[in-house]
């Protein structure tokens, strides 16, 4: 009989620039944990980097290497925190594949700070062209509704120290 994997993940969503890889690293440090990060591994399995595999592939087929990259994660034994990209969750299927891999958190930063931390990034295809502010207003608007629906802890950010958000997530994970 196939073994359950009732192993635990730690998994944080957010926006682009809400600080999911920079709060990851650090929280998994605290928790004595791996780390990993999905846009990372896609780009270190793929040997690309996201934004040519958008502009040759398509939106789609990057969203494709995200879905299977959760799947494989299911296999893992050990637990782990796990960064995802913003843009994961707005598939259905991901949310729920992530709603089995552990508990997720959704670190929420203001407009104004996304909108400080994403000026002037050329890595992330979908900022490109346009009013940054725009962009971020309207994605958000679209995914916010998915991000709500695939956490079971949603944590605000805003005003708080790097030291302060892995303390706070850590007692709210582990109570
Ligand atoms: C994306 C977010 C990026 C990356 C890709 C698409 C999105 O990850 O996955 O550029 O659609 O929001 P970060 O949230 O880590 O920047």
């Amino acid at each position: 009989m196939k073994k359950e994997n009732n192993v635990r993940h730690i998994i944080l969503i957010g926006f682009m620039g809400a600080g999911k890889s920079t709060v990851g690293k650090r929280l998994a440090k605290a928790c004595n944990r791996k780390f990993i990060d999905t846009d990372q591994k896609i780009e270190a399995e793929t040997g690309r980097v996201i934004s040519d595999i958008f502009a040759q592939d398509g939106e789609e087929f990057f969203r494709d290497l995200e879905t299977e990259l959760l799947k494989k994660l299911k296999t893992q034994q050990e637990p782990l925190v796990i960064a995802v990209g913003g843009g994961l969750p707005v598939r259905a299927i991901n949310r729920t594949l992530l709603k089995e891999l552990g508990t997720v958190v959704y670190l929420k930063a203001e407009v104004d700070t996304l909108e400080k931390r994403l000026q002037g990034s050329v890595t992330r295809p979908k900022l490109l062209g346009g009013n940054l502010r725009e962009r971020i207003l309207s994605l958000m608007e679209a995914r916010e509704e998915f991000y709500q629906d695939a956490a079971e802890i949603v944590y605000d950010t805003d005003g708080k120290s790097l030291p302060e958000v892995v303390c706070g997530l850590r007692e709210k994970i582990f109570p």
